[in-house]
């Protein structure tokens, strides 16, 4: 297992699901971590749970949907506690159900938490990264960013935009010789954590453990890879879009179950 001795990682959407086991998994592997979330309570537990175990974590709030708070928010931590090494992007909301009859706020909060709160979070830290001896920016996208996610189609767009993002980032940092900052896309499909709860999980892609994906993320920023995509299985899905006629490619989505997963999602019971 890598260790991530003289990292200072921030987490975004850290008091719950993934983002919570990764505080506490990277702290175990000597990393001070910046537990943040929506809720102090929630950033708390985390951080005291990582401190009981003899780990190095500070609480605090940040909503990524207050877009204005964010940089506020940097500056605040820099006086406090002092400037991180390692940004995950990794708050995150979906409301599934029929596009028109989702409310029109909820398709644009989607979008405001998982793609322009993860893009603002970024451009505060960005220097930070650039500061840093090694760095790395790991942005928690989604398999359904390489495809449709019928009855999640926000979800899905906001997540290719993620990973558009990250992709055009890495490529900037290289172009501009920025060699210490490794950005990783993270595409799993879907993980136990309560988000996707009801859901029909796809043939081939059984639902995966927040234990797997976290180990997968780790293994992922150790090799300094541009992507982790989980399960394997998924990373066939842009070579299938191109060498499939578009009708095979959608009766392959429809038949496994890739059209049809999100039709009984229910999600986090609040
Ligand atoms: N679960 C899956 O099947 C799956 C699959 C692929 C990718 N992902 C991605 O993995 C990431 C983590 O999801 P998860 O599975 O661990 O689900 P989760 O347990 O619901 O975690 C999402 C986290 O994001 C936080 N969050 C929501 N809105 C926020 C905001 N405005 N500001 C800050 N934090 C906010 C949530 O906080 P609250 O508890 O306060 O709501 C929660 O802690 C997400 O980006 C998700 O899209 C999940």
């Amino acid at each position: 297992m890598a260790r991530f001795d003289n990292h200072r990682i921030l987490i975004t959407g850290a008091g719950a699901g993934i983002g919570a086991l990764m505080a506490e998994e990277f702290a175990a592997q000597g990393a001070e971590v910046i537990v943040t979330a929506r809720r102090i309570s929630a950033a708390r537990e985390v951080a005291d749970r990582i401190k009981a175990a003899g780990g190095k974590a500070h609480p605090y709030v940040l909503d990524v949907s207050k877009i204005a708070s964010i940089a506020k928010f940097r500056d605040k931590l820099h006086q406090e506690v002092g400037p991180i090494t390692t940004l995950i992007n990794n708050a995150g909301v979906v409301f599934g159900g029929e596009f028109e009859t989702v409310e029109l706020e909820q398709h644009l909060n989607t979008f405001r938490v998982n793609s322009e709160g993860l893009m603002a979070t970024t451009h505060a830290f960005l220097e930070d990264l650039i500061q840093s001896s090694e760095a790395f920016l790991v942005n928690i996208a989604s398999a359904s960013a390489f495809i449709g996610l019928p009855y999640g189609s926000t979800y899905a767009a906001s997540k290719w935009a993620v990973v558009g993002f990250s992709e055009s980032l890495r490529l900037e940092l290289a172009v501009r010789k920025i060699k210490h900052v490794h950005v990783t896309s993270v595409c799993p499909s879907y993980i136990s954590t309560g988000m996707f709860d009801g859901v029909k999980t796809p043939l081939f892609s059984p639902m995966l453990t927040p234990k797997k994906v976290v180990k997968s993320i780790m293994r992922g920023m150790q090799k300094k890879d541009a992507f982790v995509i989980e399960p394997p299985m998924a990373k066939s899905v842009e070579l299938m879009k191109a060498i499939l006629p578009q009708g095979i490619w959608d009766e392959v989505a429809r038949r496994t179950g890739v059209s049809t997963s999100m039709y009984s999602w229910k999600g986090k019971k609040k």
